[in-house]
């Protein structure tokens, strides 16, 4: 990154100790509000002509989208209470929203200074071609800029409590969730397990990628990515000991977090819209390592200033981050 830096958001001790030892870190009013408003504008923009979703009227919002209004097209999908929208990815202002100098600071003092693959203005989006393995979901590798828009409709029963927890399966260095609107803590903005990610990143094969086994109509009983029995094992005892976090805000807050953490999107029991924007930071020597075996040292690709910090944070910090039992 060029130009003067000396003013921008800079991580503290304290919050990079955080994140390295939970796998996450919430920061709050980082977006610029105008951006956020234009992110916002965008997704209404984007509905089809008479669609049942009135912006004005929240009694509409209401999931599931009725089929006439069902979406699966990878730019843009709408289904039952997901509204996904990718084909804004590489449009400038979403690149300014996310790229901004703040962000792009602190995730060059995690992942090193200079390091960071810049995106492409009016490149390709997720999306545009690709799906992770034949018949499967969209390759989130696959794509030039911002990861999209990911909006959860609230859901009016409001029994909905589905475990999707899981670790992303595509290589990336540094997750970052983007929150556009107000997200009450019940509204689903984005579930994690704090400290999954020092457990499962040595269960798997590969340091950022995983292996993937191909699919045939005539074999269909195992297709995609291939999890370790011992990432299943591990999984399943994070889920029993370790407490998750909601992560949920307000409108210009970010989450950051590590490729290896389980995380979820949460279950939108609140009334309003979850209206998030999705990016991964990576850096350009991505290829060069994603197929190596996991490091002893799980720290070797991020910064010097991460390696080095020692774990210490107050356990009101703690609080603030979500945490209010002892991880572990
Ligand atoms: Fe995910």
């Amino acid at each position: 990154m060029t130009g003067d830096s000396s003013n921008r958001l800079t991580l503290t001790p304290e919050q990079t100790a955080f994140f390295k030892e939970n796998g996450y870190l919430v920061l709050r009013d980082v977006l610029d509000r105008n951006l956020c408003a234009q992110a916002r504008d965008r997704m209404w923009a984007s509905l089809p002509e008479g669609s049942h979703l009135k912006r004005d009227d929240p009694d509409t919002h209401y999931a599931p989208f009725p089929d006439h209004e069902t979406s699966d097209d990878p730019l843009y999908i709408r289904r039952n209470e997901r509204w996904h929208l990718r084909e804004a990815s590489t449009e400038q202002f979403l690149i300014d929203l996310i790229y901004c100098p703040d962000l792009c600071n602190v995730a060059e003092q995690l992942l090193g200074e200079g390091l960071l693959q810049p995106p492409v203005p009016d490149g390709e989006p997720m999306g545009s071609r690709g799906p992770a393995w034949p018949g499967g979901p969209t390759d989130p590798a696959i794509g030039d800029g911002v990861r999209g828009f990911y909006w959860t409709l609230p859901d009016r029963s409001k029994t909905a409590n589905v475990d999707t927890a899981h670790t992303d399966g595509h290589p990336f260095n540094l997750g970052v969730i983007g929150v556009l609107n107000d997200v009450p803590e019940d509204g689903g903005a984005f579930t994690v397990w704090p400290g999954s990610h020092r457990r499962l990143y040595p269960t798997f094969q590969l340091q950022y990628d995983q292996p993937r086994i191909p699919y045939y109509d005539h074999m269909p009983s195992l297709k995609g990515i291939i999890n370790p029995p011992e990432y299943d094992a591990e999984l399943k005892a994070i889920k029993e000991d370790t407490q998750a976090v909601v992560c949920h805000g307000k409108e210009g807050d970010v989450v950051l977090w590590h490729h290896r953490l389980a995380h979820m999107a949460g279950n939108n029991n609140s009334d309003v819209i979850r209206q998030v924007v999705l990016n991964d930071f990576n850096r350009k020597d991505l290829d060069t390592c994603r197929l190596d075996p996991p490091q002893e040292n799980m720290w070797h690709d991020w910064s010097g200033e991460v390696n080095d910090t020692a774990v210490s944070y107050s356990v009101e910090f703690a609080r603030d981050q979500g945490i209010t039992s002892k991880v572990d």
